[in-house]
């Protein structure tokens, strides 16, 4: 299976702190952002890496990251052109170096402790199909995609900053798919924001009745607003002195 890393975008949320440099190089306590999702996919036993970022600023990961060595994977890079394409545009990116092999998909801010081998390793072993993550959050429900589950633990709908979300469980930024999933997004029409929204092709594994969804018990999107990324430095700091990280 192949790890893809999202590490593009704008940032316009947390200006001035990412006018000149990319938002995964900031510092989550003592590592770089990137460092976290990379760490992720390398302990979830994937060997190979694809990360996707903006023109300005491809390079500047290069330097911090080489080809890998250092992490024990193989690190690969994609230069996104059109920074407002959405998720799944970037994803796309990835078609030739996944061929015809599973992948797994994480946001560059997205910082989690969870270990992703044993879920690697069942999905693998599935013929098709996706995996989303989600976790329970109390607030600001209708700036993520909020998941709906029955009382089996199965999706019933995800929906895309909901006005009235159906339920306190968010979509992380971490996804598994199978090989089809290029041409699922080359389906997708671009949402009101102009974006080729996850949350529409997750919604074609949810239709087929071949998503399924895993609840973890906690997750950052530090991205998100200066709170978020506040937030998320302050626990990974407490984490890592209580030598839980
Ligand atoms: C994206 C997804 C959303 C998900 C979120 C996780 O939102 O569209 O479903 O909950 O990532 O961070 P965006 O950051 O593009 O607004």
């Amino acid at each position: 299976m192949k790890g893809v890393i999202l590490a593009g975008g704008l940032a316009t949320r947390i200006r001035p702190l990412t006018l000149v440099t990319n938002k995964h190089l900031l510092p989550i306590y003592n590592k770089p952002m990137i460092y976290y999702p990379l760490e992720a996919l390398r302990d979830a036993g994937i060997k190979e890496v694809l990360l996707t970022s903006s023109p300005d600023h491809s390079g500047h990961f290069a330097n911090l990251l080489g080809a890998g060595e250092d992490f024990g994977l193989k690190l690969y890079y994609a230069v996104q052109k059109n920074p407002k394409g959405g998720i799944s545009d970037a994803i796309l990116l990835a078609e030739e170096f996944c061929k015809n092999e599973k992948v797994a998909v994480v946001l560059g801010d997205n910082i989690f402790k969870f270990n992703l081998k044993s879920i690697v390793e069942e999905f693998d072993k599935k013929e098709k199909g996706s995996v989303v993550f989600g976790v329970k959050m109390s607030s600001d429900l209708n700036q993520y995609g909020v998941i709906e589950l029955d009382n089996q633990e199965n999706v019933v709908s995800i929906v895309e900053k909901p006005e009235n979300p159906k339920s306190n469980i968010v979509q992380t930024g971490i996804y598994m798919y199978d090989s089809r999933v290029f041409d699922f997004i080359k389906q997708l029409e671009p949402s009101r924001r102009g974006e080729l929204e996850v949350t529409d092709l997750n919604n074609f594994y949810l239709k087929e009745g071949t998503l399924s969804c895993k609840v973890i018990d906690w997750w950052i999107d530090a991205g998100t607003s200066f709170d978020e990324l506040l937030r998320a430095n302050n626990l990974v700091a407490e984490k890592v002195k209580q030598g839980e990280l």
